[in-house]
């Protein structure tokens, strides 16, 4: 297929790594590529994962389902389940939900944010601060027919380290960890079972420090990107820890050793290839894959990307109380203007639960965390299978590499 793309491959993809730095592409074996796979594209981190892509679906919370995660294994890429809000168990039946859709390995992701972890206990929480959160609530509530509330949220499921233990005792492939460090006993825990840990980083500083803690890749996460910023102290505004894609991904590859993952707006081919022309061997991409077939995101989730633009995207820690990039709503405007207070992680969501349930149940986007990245604006289509999207990446990839060799020969 394609003969004219062919010729020359070598030289174009010897060139590339030379610009990207010797370790961003291994040296490529450029043999027959496998079937249907973009076995040109391999990098250190496909080697390091076992997978013949260098995508990976990032982990979501309510989005990425067993078939999804599977659906981007079949492509030769990395899916990722989101661990975060299940109990131990559940999360054990999740594993072996995707553990039973194929033999690809996969990741599991839960969110090591000190808060999450170790969560303030609610009843220490000053009153003024849950009556003022309340108050805004109360007006979302009054338009969906809920009943007012004025008492402190729940207290959060503190069973993040069984969790933990789950992931280990099911030898899953992947580790992912968002918004976290590791310390240095669960990495040792993870390296005797072989399992490879990736860390999520936002800052070159803290990219460093993952490093430094023993983490096998790390993921660059660009400003652009949808969902929590991925850092472990929350900073005083939206504004800090948030370097664009472009920026951070060259310097983290300057600045570290192991494979990097470029996070962040990246959505098809183009993405890819930039990012690895930046010095990353990898991408991990969330917001393009809300938008699959196999995807759990509700239909006026699904339609509200194919609908945004990229400017409306907003940095927010009003769902949850980490700051986190969504689609800008009635629920984010109302609560800025309100001035109330955000309560800590996850403590925020909790007192907030029944407006966004709610919410979804009557595919209400506008009282609803619709959480999306920069490049919504790319996103036009929702039934694309996770596997046709990963492959359409990779071939895109490709074809725009051949085409920037013809431009410069
Ligand atoms: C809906 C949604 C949920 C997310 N949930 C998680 C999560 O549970 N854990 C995590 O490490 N990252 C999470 N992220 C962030 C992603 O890991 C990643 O940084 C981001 O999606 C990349 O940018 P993009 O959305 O522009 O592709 C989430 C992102 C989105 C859009």
């Amino acid at each position: 297929m394609h003969e004219a793309e062919t010729v020359g491959r070598r030289d174009v993809l010897s060139g590339l790594a030379i610009a990207a730095g010797a370790s961003a592409l291994a040296a490529p074996d450029l043999g027959p590529p496998a079937v249907g796979r973009a076995a040109f594209l391999r990098t250190r981190l496909c080697t390091l994962l076992g997978i013949e892509v260098p995508v990976i679906q990032a982990p979501m919370a309510g989005v990425v389902t067993p078939e999804l995660v599977a659906g981007v294994g079949e492509a030769g890429g990395l899916g990722i389940l989101p661990g975060t809000g299940l109990a131990p168990e559940e999360l054990r039946q999740k594993i072996r939900a995707t553990r039973a859709l194929g033999p690809r390995p996969f990741g599991v992701n839960p969110l090591l944010h000190p808060g999450i972890r170790r969560p303030a206990d609610p009843a220490s929480l000053p009153q003024a601060a849950v009556d003022a959160a309340q108050g805004v609530l109360n007006r979302f509530r009054e338009r969906l027919g809920l009943a007012p509330r004025s008492t402190p949220p729940p207290a959060l499921d503190t069973r993040i380290d069984e969790a933990i233990e789950v992931v280990i005792e099911e030898r899953v492939a992947v580790f992912s960890i968002g918004l976290g460090k590791p310390e240095p006993a669960l990495v040792h825990r993870f390296r005797e079972r072989g399992v490879k840990l990736i860390a999520m980083a936002a800052t070159p500083a803290d990219a460093v420090e993952l490093e430094a803690a023993g983490v096998d890749a790390i993921v660059a996460q660009g400003s652009e990107a949808g969902g929590h910023r991925s850092t472990w102290i929350k900073r005083p505004s939206g504004e800090e820890a948030a370097i664009g894609t472009l920026a951070l991904v060259p310097q983290v590859a300057g600045a570290v050793r192991v494979p990097v993952i470029a996070a962040g707006g990246i959505m098809d081919g183009r993405g890819l290839l930039a990012a690895l022309a930046l010095g990353a061997e990898g991408v991990l991409m969330g917001t393009r894959f809300i938008a699959t077939r196999e995807s759990g995101a509700p239909r006026f989730y699904k339609q509200a990307l194919i609908d945004g633009d990229s400017d409306r995207t907003t940095l927010t820690d009003a769902f949850t109380g980490l700051w986190a990039r969504v689609l800008r709503n009635e629920y984010t405007e109302a609560y800025r203007a309100s001035g109330a207070a955000v309560l800590p992680a996850l403590l925020q969501q909790a007192l907030a639960s029944d407006v966004t349930t709610a919410a979804a149940s009557r595919g209400d986007g506008s009282l609803f965390p619709l959480y999306a990245g920069q490049g919504v604006g790319l996103v036009d289509d929702a039934g694309r299978s996770a596997r046709d999207l990963v492959q359409d990446v990779a071939a895109e990839a490709r074809r725009r590499l051949l085409a920037l060799r013809d431009a410069v020969a």
